[in-house]
């Protein structure tokens, strides 16, 4: 496996995914016409069913950190149809380690699917409402449930310094693209894949989320390696709720077998496009595909 450094643990990796698919990442690149536009498009939603697009990235440095933690479960928190939880349960049940889940929700609200089968990976879950759930940064909070639980304490959607790590594997990948173009939450994925970019490409960083300018303050705060911007947005921005027009492009993506998630690759694409009908991207440009496939069911069509 020439390209990954040695300082990923490689047995952790090997638990999780064939080492032979890590190594070639490369070949999940496919290219795209859509709305008259050709792209390319690094496809790691197809990874794995469940570690799919960034969640396998974002987890390899929050479990190797566990692994020299000396804790014995792993808790995270998230919403009812939160791809990270979903990624996180599998991981844990397949590396054989309990987990919890601190869940923004109400027991007597009906499973998610998403939630369902976080539970039928053994992962315990437990309910918060708003105001509990926004204590999730609190170092009190999450101390005293480290102690209680015996838990190694994984930020919500991944996020923090060990969720970057992963992204390493990446850099093959993206080498060569004058513009990456990556959707972003907490924005952990738009640093790793900075961190193995070069000065001379761009990261296009479409905004998900409505967060009153906190990601641009924090990645102003990051001498970041690439040049790198917000895409404008041509979109509304309520989380989760989805315009006619974000619909129909589900629907002309799901056409030519692009299949995209109601909440990241839906205004990455859209974006994109804007973009691109305005000449304002590169013809050599890439689109990182970040999965959350599964919160499709979510939605009805
Ligand atoms: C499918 C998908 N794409 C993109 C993102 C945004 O990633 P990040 O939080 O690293 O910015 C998330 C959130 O984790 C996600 O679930």
């Amino acid at each position: 496996m020439p390209e990954v450094s040695k300082e990923i643990d490689l047995e952790l990796l090997a638990g999780l995914l064939p080492v032979s698919t890590l190594s070639n990442l490369q070949r999940f690149r496919q290219s795209y016409q859509l709305d008259g536009e050709i792209f390319e498009c690094l496809r790691l939603d197809q990874l794995h069913p469940t570690l799919s697009g960034n969640k396998f990235f974002k987890l390899l440095g929050h479990l190797e950190a566990f692994r020299s933690s000396g804790r014995s479960r792993l808790l995270s928190f998230g919403g009812r149809w939160s791809n990270h939880l979903h990624a996180l349960a599998h991981a844990a049940a397949h590396l054989d380690v309990p987990s919890m889940a601190m869940v923004l929700g109400y027991p007597e609200q009906p499973l998610t699917e998403t939630l369902r089968d976080c539970q039928r990976q053994g992962m315990a879950l437990y309910f918060c409402n708003r105001k509990q759930y926004q204590q999730r940064y609190d170092e009190t909070w999450r101390q005293t449930l480290s102690d209680q639980y015996d838990a190694w304490i994984i930020p919500e959607g991944g996020d923090g310094e060990a969720g970057v790590r992963g992204f390493e594997l990446l850099q093959p990948s993206v080498i060569g693209y004058d513009e990456v173009w990556v959707a972003a939450g907490t924005g952990t994925s738009a640093i790793g894949l900075a961190e193995n970019m070069l000065p001379s490409q761009t990261l296009v960083i479409v905004n998900a989320v409505q967060d009153q300018g906190a990601l641009a303050e924090r990645l102003a705060s990051l001498s970041l390696k690439p040049r790198w911007r917000f895409a404008d947005c041509p979109y509304s921005l309520r989380f989760g709720k989805l315009t006619p027009e974000q619909r129909q492009l589900m629907e002309r993506a799901d056409v030519v077998d692009l299949p995209l998630d109601p909440v990241y690759t839906v205004r990455l694409l859209s974006a994109f496009l804007h973009a691109r009908q305005r000449g304002k991207v590169s013809d050599n440009s890439l689109l990182i595909h970040s999965g959350g496939l599964q919160g499709r069911r979510g939605m009805s069509f």
